[in-house]
């Protein structure tokens, strides 16, 4: 499984563009860590480029919600541990995350919606320029961006990194991939 056919497959089970580019985003940043943690960056941005495959499929159902995203993955011909990870990433399964990519895609999800987020009320609309304690400030601001969980982004301390940290490496990681963002 490559990076263009799990692409091709996000695009052909999803048509919202904006859940398409946080999907992009999710890999970008597993891609970052990865290669930060020295793991199999191709695996980890396989699990953040899938892992909400089925959001489109299952409609908001938090029931089915990753668990047909998992079904789907694992048709791909993703590795167990990718598979495992998009399963426990939705928490309504109970399903406790155990390695450092379980644990990694889980904190990396919300992040991607708060950076955008941050990014947007900018004058230029453009994640260029936009520096790490700006976002943290937003990260502060509960009423900024409300429905992005702060709690699940503090979950970055499970794999062993700041939220400095972890929003830096966020921030570069979709810097980098600006163009497909749109921002
Ligand atoms: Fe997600």
């Amino acid at each position: 499984m490559t990076q263009e056919e799990a692409l091709d497959s996000v695009k052909a089970n999803v048509e919202n563009e904006n859940l398409i580019k946080h999907m992009l985003a999710a890999e970008a940043i597993m891609r970052t860590l990865a290669k930060h943690f020295n793991e199999d960056e191709e695996e980890w941005g396989l699990a953040g480029l899938l892992h909400d495959i089925d959001a489109e499929l299952t409609q908001g159902n938090m029931q089915t919600h990753s668990k047909l995203g998992a079904d789907l993955a694992r048709e791909l011909g993703v590795s167990e541990a990718v598979v495992h990870a998009i399963l426990c990433h939705n928490e309504a399964h109970g399903i406790p995350r155990e390695s450092k990519l379980d644990k990694a895609l889980f904190c990396v999800d919300p992040l991607t919606g708060l950076i955008i987020a941050a990014a947007l009320v900018r004058p230029n609309k453009r994640l260029a320029g936009l520096e790490t304690r700006s976002v943290k400030k937003k990260f502060k601001e509960k009423s900024f961006a409300a429905g992005v969980d702060r709690q699940q982004i503090s979950q970055c301390s499970q794999v062993g990194l700041e939220l400095d940290e972890f929003i830096e490496l966020g921030l570069e990681a979709m810097k980098g991939i600006a163009a497909d963002l749109g921002l």
